[in-house]
């Protein structure tokens, strides 16, 4: 997803810019483009590709102290040097890059006098056309900007510099991530706080519609009206080297090795002594929670897999109904809430844009829902929109793909069924207790499952040329099955699809031939014996089974060619479990394939559009 970068200060700006947006890499992006202000002019460049394409044709970049950076991710045009950002008006004297989507663009590109020569396909370029306009109408950069925003439909995040206003960035956010930070020389602003790290530790975290002037050593917030705000200040306390690899040949093995303490972070001084759940801001009472009679949990990708492994704890803990929906598909079907539904939005970063709007239909005056958001960063959007909020402290998540903050995010959706079932009576207090020592021993065994990464790997290497595999889960090792399959996808570019096991007979069943890779899930619990059938029905087309199986559960690897063991849990929490067998697998396969297991083709780490 798009990353923007910009700092205004005392010194050369470049090498700030080129950190910054090597901090958002993670992002995923297929171009980068830099802007520099000169005095009289703005020095632009950008290229397609990789960050070190744009590093290669910069050394003959003027001396600046004021500069803007941007990643791109296509959305409208696809990646070309054209469509990079910056954009810059006819002139050449204002430069703009944007994260997000700009509906009416071609509303007020048709608004544009017959004078302005657009030279991209982007829904972007027409800002810096309609800032041109405004400024030479006798506007400042900032009242332009406030002026072009009003009238702008969809989600941004932008910034945006003029030649005639030196050290100045003037940047503004709606739906899309944007933070500024400061120093006692410099002014900042990014899409997030890593690429700005380097710089500074405080930050501020701006709210929709509002603008921030940047200016070396402050800042100044207003809303689209011109009204002063005070930006909420924080500081960072991660820094930079738990962002980094930390040893491992790429972040994504790092963070699967990260996992237990992730999982332990977020379970830790959860249960207050007289069984509430400790959450990290929370307006509703115990009384609203205990009204609640229908739970809805959205979320997208990996963070969607999770919500799936909570509808069964939470109907099976607290005996309360669970609808989970894919989050880009609630809005739009009708969905019945209301002030007694609990609508639960999951997500890393808090800003996926799909997730973030289900959350925002749920609270509307129309529907009324209470909305408890678990995330991994603190203020995202989603956790300022909520009513209570459960962060998983997994610390920051760098590689696109997610390892930790899923098993956090398990571990915490467990808490919250386990604190409804209190709240609610359905478990005797002794029965909850034990379920909570379960959970908080999943760390150790989640350590143990990591104990048999060689196993994981070795069996992946295995099936380095196979095009077509099937992930087959029953019960709570469905959604170990589809997460499993995604990763498999996302890393390794396999086609992997992901079925209940009892549903391959229904019509899948028909694909499978000898040699087909069947990866199924049976670990022990209720369903197991019916797994066992489901791989037999396979087994007796000719395809090859690797199991996810308990240590020492000689009668599953009987019928397994390959087995991935892991020790055993509660059968609700084993998803935790299960899905690392899986997510080293995966990562084998595509370190054999030579993928970039980080960055993956095609992805990016914060979907900010729709
Ligand atoms: C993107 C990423 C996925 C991620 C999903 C949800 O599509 O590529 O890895 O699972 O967004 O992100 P979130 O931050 O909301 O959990």
């Amino acid at each position: 997803m798009c990353g923007i970068v910009g700092c205004a200060g005392p010194e050369p700006v470049l090498p700030i810019l080129l950190e910054g947006l090597t901090r958002l890499e993670y992002r995923g992006y297929d171009s980068a483009g830099i802007a520099l202000q000169t005095g009289s002019a703005v020095w632009r460049r950008r290229r397609p590709g990789k960050l070190a394409e744009l590093v290669a044709v910069v050394d003959d970049a003027p001396e600046a102290t004021t500069g803007i950076g941007h990643t791109r991710w296509a959305t409208h045009g696809g990646p070309s040097e054209s469509n990079a950002h910056p954009h810059t008006d006819c002139t050449g004297r204002v430069a703009v890059v944007h994260n997000g989507i700009i509906e009416n663009y071609l509303a007020l590109a048709a608004g544009l006098g017959p004078s302005h020569e657009r030279t991209s396909q982007t829904d972007t370029e027409v800002l810096a056309h309609l800032v041109e306009d405004e400024l030479a109408g006798g506007s400042s950069l900032a009242d332009a900007v406030r002026a072009c925003l009003a009238r702008v439909e969809g989600s941004f995040a932008i910034a945006a510099v003029n030649a005639g206003e030196p050290g100045l960035i003037v940047a503004a956010r709606r739906g899309s991530p944007l933070i500024a930070g400061r120093t006692e020389t410099s002014g900042l602003v990014a899409s997030d706080i890593p690429a700005i790290l380097g710089q500074t530790r405080e930050v501020y975290v701006l709210d929709d519609d509002q603008v921030v002037e940047v200016r070396p050593g402050s800042l100044r917030v207003t809303t689209l009206a011109g009204e002063e705000v005070t930006p909420v200040r924080r500081r960072v306390d991660w820094d930079l080297e738990a962002a980094e690899k930390g040893g491992y040949e790429d972040f994504m093995l790092k963070e699967i090795h990260e996992q237990p303490q992730a999982v332990a972070e977020t379970l830790r001084e959860r249960l207050l002594p007289d069984g509430r759940l400790h959450l990290d801001a929370t307006t509703l009472t115990e009384d609203q929670l205990r009204a609640v009679d229908k739970v809805f949990v959205v979320g997208c990708g990996t963070s969607y897999h999770a919500g799936l492994v909570a509808k069964y704890a939470i109907e099976h803990f607290a005996r309360l109904p669970v609808e989970i929906d894919v989050a880009s598909e609630f809005r739009y079907r009708d969905p019945v809430l209301d002030p007694n539904t609990l609508v639960v939005g999951v997500s890393q970063s808090g800003e996926s844009l799909d997730t973030m709007e289900a959350c925002r239909f749920a609270k509307s005056p129309t529907n009324k829902a209470r909305l408890l958001v678990i995330c991994n960063v603190v203020d995202s959007s989603m956790a300022r929109e909520a009513d209570a909020v459960l962060y998983t402290r997994a610390g920051p998540e760098v590689c696109v793909a997610s390892t930790k903050t899923h098993l956090a995010q398990i571990a915490g959706l467990e808490l919250l069924a386990l604190y409804l079932a209190q709240l609610r009576g359905t478990l005797y207090p002794l029965e909850i207790h034990a379920l909570v020592d379960t959970l908080r021993g999943l760390p150790t065994v989640i350590e143990r499952a990591l104990a048999h990464e060689d196993e994981y790997m070795e069996a992946g290497r295995r099936f380095v040329d196979v095009r077509d595999f099937f992930f087959l889960g029953r019960g709570v090792g469905f959604p170990v099955a589809l997460e499993g399959a995604l990763k498999l996808k996302e890393i390794s570019y396999a086609r992997a699809e992901a079925y209940p096991g009892g549903e391959m007979k229904h019509g899948p069943i028909a694909l499978i031939e000898p040699g087909t890779v069947v990866v199924a899930v049976a670990t022990r619990g209720r369903l197991h014996s019916k797994m066992l059938s489901n791989i037999q029905e396979m087994r007796a087309r000719g395809a090859t089974i690797v199991a996810v199986a308990n240590e020492g559960d000689d009668e599953t690897a009987a019928q397994a060619d390959v087995v991935l063991p892991v020790p055993a849990t509660h059968e609700l929490f084993s998803p935790a479990v299960d899905v690392v067998a899986l997510q080293l697998f995966a990562y084998a396969i595509a370190k054999a394939r030579g993928c970039d297991v980080d960055q993956p083709r095609n992805l990016a780490k914060t979907v900010t559009v729709e």
